[in-house]
């Protein structure tokens, strides 16, 4: 989301993070190791796939910690998730042919998808994740978030994922694994990605730095089943060449030098504290207006909210005590929305979830008075 207007004092906005307890002195020494690099070498294009280094830091961090095998030159360094999404559906799909995605979903990926002609068909989620039986029996491409479904939450059961790959290869169909910020998991034993249980080549594993380290950063990869390698690296190349390799080199001295998984462990800490401080004053004086839905990843949760409110109302409500709220209709395209909110953590720390939700409950009481 682009914001051009003041945040209110309590933000639950989703899809940031918080660069306060961002490393930046240790950046800035990734930053001019960068500088000092590019200063030594030729004024010249770099490879569409990125540069080695990263390549390489990505492989390696994502077989350790996401049980993604591969090799660093299957990896190809995009400008963000939302370039990995377009370069695949460039390379797979052909105007008109169908693409399904979980309903709710991702908005951003589903006006992408739209854009470049693809006939976008929602697809129903439950518990479980995608229902993988309601799939169009002519999708070329399915786009899902099976660590931490977007937006609800729940992560997809392994039978799910064993369902959805089997789908995916009787139908010849490329099974897209968005994960966006599998990387905090709070609960539960740590669980398969898709691209891991994946044998038969069908699945394109979609990363980002967004919600790492902070989403201006406009880093993401995605590995590709093999096949499409050499077409992605080609759309790369006539869309915009390759990414900045200044952020790149810097981005690969930050991961190989150990600082990244050193943050990752502090900032793992650090929402778990948020996520359990959000969850213990929804369950406790809010639980009247809110039931959290199952979760176990990311730096946002979604709450049912119990009548007699509508989304509207409630946003409206706390905006009346500078909270912002954030609500999730508008993530819905085929199923009737459930009226619930976006609790994002990434940017609001324990103190702020405390002192918002705290306006939150005062205002909500006062309105129900008020009714
Ligand atoms: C489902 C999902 N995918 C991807 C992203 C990140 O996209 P990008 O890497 O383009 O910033 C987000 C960020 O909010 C997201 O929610």
């Amino acid at each position: 989301m682009t914001r051009t207007e003041a945040p209110p004092d309590y933000d639950f906005v989703g899809g940031v993070t918080d660069k306060r307890v961002f490393p930046f002195d240790q950046w800035r020494r990734c930053v001019s190791h960068a500088l000092r690099v590019q200063a030594r070498g030729r004024g010249a294009y770099h490879d569409p796939a990125g540069e080695q280094e990263l390549r390489l830091a990505v492989a390696r961090y994502l077989a350790f910690s996401r049980a993604v095998g591969s090799h660093w030159q299957e990896v190809i360094i995009t400008q963000g998730a939302q370039q990995a999404l377009d370069l695949l559906t460039r390379v797979a799909i052909r105007p008109g042919e169908v693409i399904a995605m979980e309903d709710p979903g991702y908005p951003p990926a589903r006006i992408l998808f739209a854009a470049l002609g693809a006939h976008v068909v929602p697809v129903a989620v439950d518990e479980e994740g995608l229902i993988v039986d309601a799939l169009p029996p002519n999708a070329r491409m399915v786009y899902v978030t099976p660590s931490h479904q977007f937006p609800l939450g729940m992560p997809m059961s392994l039978e799910r994922r064993l369902a959805l790959l089997a789908w995916a290869q009787r139908h010849g169909a490329l099974v897209v694994e968005d994960d966006y910020d599998g990387e905090y998991r709070f609960e539960g034993r740590p669980m398969e990605s898709l691209k891991s249980l994946d044998t038969a080549g069908v699945v394109a594993y979609v990363g980002t730095f967004s919600k790492t380290i902070f989403p201006e950063l406009r880093v993401g990869y995605v590995i590709p089943p093999a096949p499409l390698g050499t077409a992605l690296r080609r759309a790369r190349e006539v869309s915009d060449w390759h990414s900045c390799t200044m952020t790149q080199i810097a981005l690969a001295k930050f991961m190989l030098d150990g600082y990244f998984a050193k943050h990752l462990r502090r900032m793992h800490k650090e929402y778990a504290a948020r996520r359990a401080a959000l969850l213990e004053r929804l369950r406790g004086d809010l639980a009247q207006w809110f039931t959290p839905l199952p979760s176990a990843a990311g730096i946002h949760l979604v709450a049912a909210i119990r009548g007699p409110h509508d989304e509207a109302a409630m946003i409206r409500v706390a905006a009346t005590r500078s909270v912002g709220l954030y609500g999730t209709a508008g993530m819905f395209a085929g199923t009737a929305p459930r009226p619930a909110l976006l609790f994002g953590y990434g940017g609001i720390d324990v103190a702020g979830i405390q002192g918002g939700l705290g306006r939150l409950a005062d205002a909500l009481s006062g309105h129900r008075d008020a009714d």
